[in-house]
């Protein structure tokens, strides 16, 4: 598989709806490129899926960087986007460094949350590639609801999309809004969207790791689970302790491998 290019996701929109999935992990990340996922993103959401925290906020450029690079080792050939991590990209220069340091790490691209139109065009004008979020804002919001309900939402979100358009982002991720809005903006970019929770019309769809391996015990509404790993994780732990209580194993294994170390 060759590494997609901005190029290449540009010309995606409106002929083939785009797959990204979250990653943070090297193993993981080697089954999504071995499944030919076009695009991993290293998203904040580690904060909370990975390391237990309650939010995006408490994720540092130090917590990316180490997922960052786990995830490239993994993916070598697959584009990479990782997020700029609450108020490091509070200001252009601060976001230009912070931004270096993810693709010295391993990220292709960049992705960063709302209407930071300066700091998208600092970042693009320095040669690096993109990626909005608009919609739900999980850095700022004070809660999970949908986005976008009440008129002057949708046309505040109508207009952020296209500012960061206007400000050079490739790619514009939705988070948690309705259907018909993010159709309209889907229609009206140049650009591909992305939904999450944002429905059928956006030009591709990301979902959380685990949300999607069921690897969590809470998982958004808008989330699909494609397996049940938690129940796995439970099931080979108990499986385990039996086998270690009744001195099963190791002996099982010395006997399928006919070492006694
Ligand atoms: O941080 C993240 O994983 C995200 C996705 C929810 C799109 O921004």
């Amino acid at each position: 598989m060759t590494k997609k290019q901005v190029s290449d996701f540009t010309m995606m929109k409106g002929s083939q709806p785009i797959t990204m999935l979250t990653a943070y992990t090297c193993p993981v990340a080697r089954g999504l490129q071995q499944a030919g996922v076009p695009v991993l993103l290293v998203g904040d959401t580690v904060g909370m899926v990975e390391m237990g925290f309650d939010s995006t906020r408490q994720v540092t450029l130090e917590h990316m960087e180490y997922h960052i690079g786990a995830v490239r080792r993994g993916a070598p050939d697959t584009h990479i986007i990782g997020d700029l991590p609450y108020r490091t990209d509070r200001d252009p220069d601060t976001a230009l460094a912070s931004a270096r340091r993810l693709l010295a790490a391993g990220a292709d691209s960049v992705k960063l949350e709302g209407d930071k139109y300066a700091v998208i065009a600092h970042l693009v004008a320095n040669g690096i590639d993109v990626v909005g979020h608009t919609g739900l804002l999980p850095q700022t919001a004070k809660g999970f609801a949908k986005v976008g309900r009440r008129a002057e939402d949708a046309q505040r979100i109508r207009e952020e999309a296209q500012g960061i358009q206007g400000a050079g982002a490739f790619m514009l991720v939705m988070e948690h809004m309705p259907y018909d809005l993010a159709g309209e903006i889907t229609a009206a970019l140049r650009i591909p969207t992305i939904g999450i929770g944002a429905g059928p019309d956006c030009d591709g769809q990301v979902l959380v790791i685990n949300d999607a391996l069921g690897l969590g015990d809470y998982w958004p509404p808008f989330s699909k689970q494609y397996a049940r790993v938690s129940d796995s994780i439970a099931d080979v732990a108990k499986a385990f302790s039996r086998e270690v209580e009744t001195r099963e194993f190791p002996n099982n294994i010395i006997r399928m491998t006919g070492s006694r170390g």
